[in-house]
């Protein structure tokens, strides 16, 4: 029953939670109603992934681009998150879950950088899984960020290769992701993980995020056994006939 195929069971799960505000919009509520419906989908989803075997699970929470929202959204959206993320934290130790967060963090109202430190504090020993939140979080920046970081440190121009960037990321010592998800039928990357998804293999699903629950993540982990990942070798390469 708990017996994760390791060969085949993503080990970094990446998710853009996509659709909170159609959902919401479909039932005639307030788009802040979709978002704590978000939270739902989340926790069954952690649930399902620690069950599956996942080690690595990052999702998207808020991006750079969502500063643009509405301030009364944003305002909610943060509040949600600073209460709902101490609410978590037994449930999270208790499944041995780890919470981290990568982003521009300090660009966080204060009540959320505190949420964050106190949950990230009380869930450090956990083992099973990386709960990753990107908040304030971009791609682009964090590519910059780490060329930021790279200056700093005085590396020379002809010592900067892929590895060396990889290094200076949010959060270095987390592979790559196998598998990213898009929920709600859009079909783009909108700036998350640029750098580490280059060879991810990408899910797209019309099911609006709320909708995104335990037996919806498991079809996505299914396709993702099914699929050959060919790093851009041939099959004869991968299978060792060439
Ligand atoms: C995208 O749907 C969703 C978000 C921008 C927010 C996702 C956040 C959560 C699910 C809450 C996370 C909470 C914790 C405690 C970690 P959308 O609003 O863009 O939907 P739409 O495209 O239908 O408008």
């Amino acid at each position: 029953m708990n017996s994760p195929d390791t060969a085949t069971v993503a080990r970094h799960v990446a998710i853009i939670m996509d659709g909170n505000g159609r959902w919401a919009k479909r039932r005639s509520l307030g788009r802040v109603l979709g978002h704590r419906e978000g939270i739902v989908s989340l926790r069954e989803v952690i649930k399902e992934a620690v069950r599956s075997g996942v080690r690595y699970l990052t999702v998207y929470a808020f991006s750079t681009e969502n500063w643009g929202r509405p301030a009364k959204e944003v305002g909610a959206l943060m509040g949600l998150m600073a209460r709902q993320l101490v609410k978590e934290a037994p449930d999270l130790v208790s499944q041995g879950v780890r919470l981290r967060a990568i982003g521009g963090i300090d660009k966080l109202p204060q009540n959320v950088r505190a949420s964050l430190a106190r949950v990230e504090e009380l869930t450090r020993g956990g083992q099973v899984l990386d709960f990753v939140l990107a908040l304030s979080y971009g791609g682009r920046s964090e590519i910059c960020d780490a060329v930021k970081k790279l200056l700093a440190k005085g590396v020379a121009p002809e010592d900067i290769d892929e590895a060396t960037i990889s290094a200076n990321l949010y959060a270095p010592d987390i592979p790559d992701p196998d598998l990213v998800i898009r929920t709600s039928g859009e079909m783009r990357l909108s700036n998350f993980l640029l750098w580490q998804s280059a060879y991810s293999e990408i899910y797209f699903t019309e099911t609006l995020w709320p909708d995104f629950r335990a037996a919806e993540f498991r079809l996505a982990l299914d396709e993702y056994a099914r699929r050959t990942r060919r790093f851009g070798l041939t099959d004869e390469q991968l299978t060792g006939d060439a």
